[in-house]
Parts: structure tokens; sequence; C-alpha cells
């Protein structure tokens, strides 16, 4: 597979046509940012521990049913995907409340959500991601009825494979941020699923293991995720 033009550029990764049709690269930057890009680093070997993590759970959930964009990965940066059109919607679950929920809402830090509770905001830096309901996403024709209900009710079964995996390895899956997109008519996971876009903490300690860490100054971001890499595939990308 080769790299051709440049289809789009985002905060941590970039997205290239290839020679195939149907089919992109993906390439996983080394930059990291945070509060909607307030905050920017490079860190370096990033790009390769989040394609490692991200292929290891699109294959996953491969196994188990769940359709995704991820075709191969081509090196340690970069995946193969299948060309989607993408839906404008960032699909949050979350099993614990932190964040923002905390933030916006009564709910204590840390305190169980059972059964999970999903949030789902309107991508869209300019507008700072706002959060949709129904109402708004069926309005806004971004989905139709069938595919809401058929986009949420994947969210969940990915958010349950992943937090029973996670907790095989002590670790608990607070909440993380999936993207969907089509291929005519039918709906893929896109986008990643990495440190980037979890929340995770060790289950024995309550030690961030994800991107918390940058944010919020509590370490050394590299080494919080190589350890948790290595913890979730069992193996140095
Ligand atoms: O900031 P908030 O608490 O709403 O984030 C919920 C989860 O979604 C976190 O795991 C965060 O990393 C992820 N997220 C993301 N990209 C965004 C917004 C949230 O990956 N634009």
């Amino acid at each position: 597979m080769k790299q051709r033009d440049l289809l789009y550029e985002g905060k941590a990764k970039s997205v290239y046509r290839t020679e195939k049709r149907g089919r992109l690269i993906v390439r996983f930057r080394d930059d990291i940012t945070a509060f909607d890009g307030g905050k920017k680093d490079v860190v370096k070997d990033k790009g390769r521990y989040n394609a490692h993590v991200s292929s290891f759970f699109f294959q996953y959930l491969e196994k188990h049913g769940i359709k995704t964009h991820f075709i191969s990965l081509l090196d340690s940066h970069t995946m193969v995907v299948r060309e989607l059109a993408m839906i404008p919607l960032e699909m949050i679950v979350r099993n614990v409340a932190a964040g923002s929920i905390v933030r916006n809402y009564p709910f204590s830090e840390g305190a169980k959500l059972d059964p999970p509770v999903m949030v789902i905001d309107y991508k869209d830096d300019s507008r700072h991601d706002p959060m949709l309901n129904d109402d708004l996403i069926l309005a806004l024709r971004i989905l139709t009825l069938a595919e809401l209900r058929k986009v949420k009710a994947i969210s969940l079964r990915v958010n349950s494979l992943l937090f029973d995996l996670l907790a095989e390895q002590g670790i608990t899956l607070v909440d993380f941020k999936m993207e969907f997109g089509r291929q005519g008519k039918a709906i893929y996971l896109g986008d990643e699923i990495s440190m980037d876009s979890m929340r995770l903490w060790d289950a024995a300690t309550g030690e961030s293991l994800d991107k918390d860490v940058y944010r919020f100054d509590k370490g050394d971001v590299m080494s919080t995720y190589h350890r948790v890499a290595d913890r979730i595939t069992g193996q140095k990308p």
C-alpha cells in the first residue's frame, strides 16, 4: 500500500489517500493536545503506542463481531483503514463519573454509573463540540432514527467488550470516545481507540493511565503510555 495525497490533518493523526480505492492510510503522529488544542506538545513515540493499542482494540472488537475501519498495521505508526464518510458525532460512554460530567453535573468523581451513561457530542471544534440529544441529531439529519439506535447499541456493546477486557488487566474503563462512519449503508467504528481517547484508572490504586496524565501534569505521559500499552496488549509495539 502506497501513501499518496494528504486528505486530512487532525490534531494527532494525518490521513492519506492510497493507490487503492476505498483504502486510506492513517498516520499517528507524536503530537499531543488537550483542552481544545489549548495545550500542545510533541511526545516521542506517542504515535507508535497509540497505533499499537488502537490496532489491538480494533482487532479484538472485529473478533467479537464489531465492524471497524481497521484493515492492517502498515508500520508501527501507520494503519491501513477502510475509507468512511465520517459521522460528526463523538459517542462517549461513561462507566464511572469523571471529567466533564463531574464539572457540569452534580456527580462525585469516581461514582459508579450503572447502567453506563452515553453522551453524544457534535464534533465541531469551532463550536467546542456541544452536547447533542436525539432530537437535535435527527433535526440536523446527522443520522436516521434507525441509524441512531444502531450506533448507540454498537457503542454500548463496544463498551461492554472493552470494559471486561481491561478489567482482566486490573484496569477500569472509566470512559471513552468513539467515532463512526459510513461506507454505503454500512456503519463502521472508525478513528482510534487509545489512551488519548479513553480514561483508564488502575483498579487497585486509582492511578490515571491515560491522557489525563498530560492534561493535568500528573507525571511523565510516555512512561504511563508505555506501561499501559504493555499491560493492555501483552506486547511491545
Ligand atoms: O472531557 P470528557 O470528560 O467529556 O471526556 C470523556 C472521554 O472522552 C474521555 O475519555 C476523553 O479522553 C474522551 N474525549 C475524546 N475526545 C474529545 C472529547 C472527549 O477522546 N474531543
